[in-house]
Parts: structure tokens; sequence; C-alpha cells
């Protein structure tokens, strides 16, 4: 009977420790980097949407096979299964007249490395991978280094 006793008491001493360790709840106010500090249960009123950059100027890539970003708006460009805007100037046949840099030939290829006399379907939706930009502060923080530049930096654990 005194060892059950015992036992009772150190599991209760136990779980009073454990109770005591809980790991402390973060700190108030709660803040995302969308929702701001504006606390889960309420509706946060909206940011105003930023002016797509529309400077007709070209932006250099941050990585080898980065899908070009597009320097240009394309607000009320038709792009569904009727009819693709985007073809309209950056056809190969069509950008002479346009002025718009063709897409590249990558766009004609299967995925077997086969180029054919069309646009391959898998490059349809231009938006799937090509995006328009604002000029807006990031989310999020970003520490990206495009491998060339990562390369370059001397390592210092090497003996010379
Ligand atoms: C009225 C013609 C026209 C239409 C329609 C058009 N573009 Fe363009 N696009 C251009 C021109 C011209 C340029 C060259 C830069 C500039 O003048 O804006 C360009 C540049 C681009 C570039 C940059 C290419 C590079 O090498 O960096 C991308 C990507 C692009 N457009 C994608 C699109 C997509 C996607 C659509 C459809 C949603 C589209 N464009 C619709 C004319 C057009
Ligand atoms: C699956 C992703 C994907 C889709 C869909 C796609 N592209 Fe691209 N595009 C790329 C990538 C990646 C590059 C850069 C590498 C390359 O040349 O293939 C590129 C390059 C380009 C370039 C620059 C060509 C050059 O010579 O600099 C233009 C213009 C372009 N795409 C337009 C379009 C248009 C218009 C569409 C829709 C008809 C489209 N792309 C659909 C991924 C895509």
């Amino acid at each position: 009977m005194r060892t059950l006793t015992a036992i009772v008491i150190a599991s209760l001493l136990a779980l009073a420790v454990l109770a005591i360790a809980q790991p402390t709840v973060p700190s108030l106010p709660f803040h995302d980097s969308l929702r701001g500090t504006a606390p889960l249960d309420e509706e946060p009123k909206a940011p105003l949407i930023a002016p797509t950059e529309n400077k007709d100027v070209i932006r250099g890539l941050n990585y080898a096979q980065q899908p070009p970003t597009i320097p240009h708006k394309i607000d009320n460009y038709q792009l569904d299964k009727n009819a693709n805007r985007c073809l309209g100037c950056h056809a190969r046949s069509r950008a002479e007249e346009s002025g718009a840099v063709p897409v590249a030939v990558s766009h004609y290829m299967d995925r077997e490395g086969g180029v054919s006399g069309h646009l391959s379907p898998r490059r349809y939706f231009c938006t799937q991978c090509h995006v328009p930009q604002a000029d807006t502060k990031p989310l999020v923080g970003n520490t990206f280094v495009a491998v060339e530049d990562v390369r370059q930096q001397p390592d210092k654990t090497k003996k010379r």
C-alpha cells in the first residue's frame, strides 16, 4: 500500500513539473507577412493592389533557365482555349511586325526534345511561367544568390 501511495505522489509531481515546462505561447501582438498584426478572428482591410510595372524594359535574369518576367501590362489580354493574345505578338511569325521578342525555340519542343512547326501545347498558357511584376516591397526576406555568384566566392576552407 505504501509503495502505491509513493507511486501516485511521484507521478503527480512529474505531471506538475511537465505542466510548468510547457512551451511558452508566442508573445503578442501576432504578426504575419500577409495579415499584418490583424488577429485571426478579425478581417483586415485588404491592401491596395500594386500597379503593374509597364516600362517596356527587358529585365535581367536571376538564374539560367528563368522564364523572363513580362515587362509590360497584360490586362485584358485573352489567354484561354479559344485565343492566345500573347502569340498575336510573340509568335515567331508575328515578331517582326510587332517588335516583340519571339518565343524561344524551347517553346516548340516536345518533352523528348523534338522541334515541331507549332508551339508545344505545354507552352500554351504563357502566364503559367511568365509573370508581370509590380514595384512593391517583398513580403518576406530573401537571400537567394545565383549559382554563378556562389561559384565566384573564394572557398575559405581550402588550403592553397
Ligand atoms: C501588343 C503586342 C504584345 C502582346 C499582346 C504581348 N506582348 Fe509581350 N512583349 C511585347 C514587346 C514589344 C516586348 C518587348 C519589351 C517591351 O516593349 O515591352 C515584350 C516583352 C515580353 C517579355 C520579355 C522577354 C524577354 O526576353 O525578357 C515577355 C516574357 C513577354 N513579353 C510575355 C508576354 C505574355 C505572356 C503575353 C500575354 C499575356 C504578352 N507578352 C503579350 C509585345 C507584346
Ligand atoms: C513551362 C514554362 C513556360 C511557358 C508555359 C512559356 N514559357 Fe516562355 N520561357 C520559358 C523559359 C524557361 C524561358 C527562358 C529559357 C528558354 O529560352 O527556354 C522562356 C523564354 C521566353 C521568351 C524569351 C525568348 C528569348 O529569346 O529571350 C519569350 C518572349 C517567351 N518565353 C514568351 C512566351 C509566351 C508568349 C508564352 C505563351 C505562348 C510562353 N513563353 C510560355 C518558360 C515558359
